[in-house]
């Protein structure tokens, strides 16, 4: 039986991982660049990835499907004590602090979706009236990111601008 540093030898190559994770390589050296991956060389030079990747590979493309970027997945696994691959109670608290960001996000497109409805057929793109404009420039002394759509008042006056023309 092999000591435990012995068990902990990076020794899958860069092709086994792409293999048993379902990913192109450039996918593998892609999330290595981004930090999201770790792989070691070998006497030979050739890259070489502990069995944990394939668990760390499993969460970042969850975490993808659940629509974050790679940059807050990295954030997320950042979190973990010396950026550790996730344990199974880690991958609980993180699929439901996701699952909170995914309703947020839901949330946010059925506003702008409604906003949209108010502005097909228009066109005024009006500073006054249109959410899907940014009226005086709420955006850059509120906050960050296009808040002003959480402004439901706006909605309401897209409705009206539309109605008023049609
Ligand atoms: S174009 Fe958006 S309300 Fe007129």
């Amino acid at each position: 039986m092999a000591a435990a540093s012995e068990r902990d030898e990076p020794r899958l190559s860069v092709g086994q991982v792409a293999k048993r994770a379902d990913v192109a390589v450039s996918t593998l050296h892609f999330y290595e660049t981004k930090g999201l991956i770790r792989s070691w060389r070998n006497a030979g030079n050739q890259r070489r990835y502990k069995k944990d990747v394939l668990r760390r590979i499993a969460v970042i493309k969850a975490g993808q499907k659940m629509g974050n970027s790679l940059v807050e997945i990295k954030e997320t696994l950042a979190k973990l004590p010396e950026s550790r691959t996730p344990t199974k109670e880690d991958w609980a608290r993180m699929s439901r602090f996701w699952q909170a960001q995914l309703d947020e996000k839901i949330a946010y497109m059925m506003r702008v979706r409604e906003m949209v409805d108010g502005c097909i057929g228009c066109g005024c793109l009006s500073m006054k009236s249109c959410p899907m404009y940014n009226p005086e420039d709420i955006v850059a002394t509120e906050a960050n990111g296009a808040v002003w759509l959480d402004h439901p008042e706006q909605a309401k006056a897209a409705k009206n601008c539309y109605d008023s023309k049609n």
